[in-house]
C-alpha cells in the first residue's frame, strides 16, 4: 500500500478499495493526474469527481462555508458511505469539480484506502473504477475487467462491504437534499437534520446524475410480474431474483456483482423485479432504473417490451 501511495504522489492512477465500490484514484491536487481519470473512464468533462479525505478536520482545508449539519452528519456516518457537496476553496482544482464551485467530500472507511490517504498525505479524487456508464466494480477482479491495461496499479482490498455507491448530500435553502441515494437512507439523515428538501428542481445541481448509468451491455428489463417458467425454458433469458436475499443490505451487496455475472452470461436479455421502495430499497431501485433498458411484461405466451 506504500507503493499505492507512491503511485498517487507520482501523478499516476491507482484503483483503490472503498467500502462502497472500487474507486479510480488520483492526487486531487494534481490537474494532470485528475485529467487522466476522465480519459481512462471516458467520462464526460461536466461530471465532477468526489474527493476523499482522512477526517472531518480536512473539510476546512478544501472547502468554505460548511453548514454545521455537515459536521453533525459526518460525526454520525463518517468514515462511511456518505458524500457531502460543499463550497470548494481554491486548493481544489477546477478539473476535479468540472468547473463547479462545489466539491463532493467523502471520508471512506476501508482501512487500506485510509492508509493510502495517510501515507500519501494528499486528498484523493476517485470516481467509481468503471468505464463511463458501466457497472461499478465491487472487487479487484471487476476493476481488471473494466480497466485492464489502462491503469498503473490496483490495490486489492477484497470485496466491498456495501456494494453500492455513497449517498450524496447537499445543503440548499438550509435543508439537506439527497442527490444520489445510497446505504445511508433519507430517514437516517432526517433524524439528524430534520425534514429534507425534496423539491424536484429542474436545475441540475448534480451534473453527473444522468438517466442512464450502471448499465450492463445485455439489455436489462424490469418486470412487474414473475417470469413465466415456460418462457424462461424456451428462451435464453436470465432472471435475476433479488428476493432470495434475506435483507436489503444483502441485496445491495450483491446487486452489481449479480448484474455483472448476468452480463457475462451471454443471455438474450436480463429480467429482474424491483425491490420494496423503502429505506435502502430506494437506492437499489434507483440503480435498477438507471441500468434498465425499459419494462417487460409476460402475457400468455407473449413478451411485451417497452423500451425507455
Ligand atoms: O461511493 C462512492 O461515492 C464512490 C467511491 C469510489 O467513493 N465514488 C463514486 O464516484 O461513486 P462517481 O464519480 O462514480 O459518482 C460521484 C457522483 C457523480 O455522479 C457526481 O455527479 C456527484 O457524485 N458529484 C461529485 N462531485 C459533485 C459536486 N461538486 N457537485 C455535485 N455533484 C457532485
Ligand atoms: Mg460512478
Amino acid at each position: 500500500m506504500h507503493s499505492a501511495a507512491e503511485e498517487i504522489l507520482k501523478g499516476n492512477l491507482v484503483a483503490l478499495p472503498t467500502e462502497t465500490v472500487y474507486g479510480l484514484g488520483a492526487n486531487a491536487l494534481n490537474d494532470n493526474a485528475v485529467l487522466k481519470i476522465y480519459e481512462v473512464k471516458n467520462r464526460p468533462r461536466f461530471n465532477p469527481i468526489i474527493v476523499h479525505v482522512k477526517d472531518a478536520d480536512e473539510f476546512k482545508k478544501y472547502s468554505a462555508d460548511i453548514p454545521e449539519e455537515v459536521y453533525k452528519l459526518a460525526e454520525k456516518f463518517s468514515p462511511g458511505p456518505i458524500t457531502f457537496v460543499v463550497k470548494k476553496n481554491s486548493l481544489i482544482p477546477d478539473i476535479v469539480t468540472a468547473g463547479n464551485d462545489s466539491v463532493g467530500l467523502r471520508i471512506p472507511s476501508h482501512e487500506l484506502f485510509r492508509e493510502v490517504l495517510s501515507t500519501a498525505g494528499v486528498p484523493i479524487a476517485a470516481p467509481s473504477a468503471n468505464r463511463f456508464g458501466r457497472i461499478s466494480p465491487t472487487s479487484a477482479e471487476d476493476v481488471l475487467k473494466e480497466l485492464s491495461g489502462k491503469i498503473d496499479y490496483i490495490l486489492d482490498g477484497g470485496r466491498c462491504s456495501v456494494g453500492i455507491e455513497s449517498t450524496v448530500v447537499i445543503f440548499t435553502g438550509g435543508k439537506a437534499k439527497i442527490l444520489r441515494s445510497g446505504m445511508i437512507t433519507k430517514e437516517q439523515i432526517e433524524k439528524i437534520t430534520g425534514r429534507l428538501n425534496e423539491e424536484n428542481t429542474d436545475k441540475i445541481i448534480s451534473p453527473g446524475m444522468l438517466k442512464s448509468h450502471y448499465a450492463p451491455v445485455t439489455p436489462l428489463y424490469i418486470a412487474k410480474d414473475k417470469l413465466p417458467p415456460v418462457i424462461s425454458a424456451e428462451r435464453n433469458i436470465c432472471f435475476l431474483d433479488f428476493s432470495k436475499y434475506g435483507s436489503m443490505k444483502e441485496t445491495a451487496l450483491n446487486l452489481f456483482s449479480d448484474l455483472r455475472k448476468a452480463d457475462e452470461g451471454k443471455y438474450e436479455f436480463i429480467v429482474c423485479r424491483k425491490v420494496k421502495d423503502k429505506g435502502l430499497g430506494i437506492a437499489i431501485n434507483e440503480r435498477l432504473d438507471k441500468a434498465s433498458f425499459g419494462e417487460i411484461e409476460f402475457k400468455d405466451d407473449q413478451i411485451i417490451i417497452k423500451r425507455k
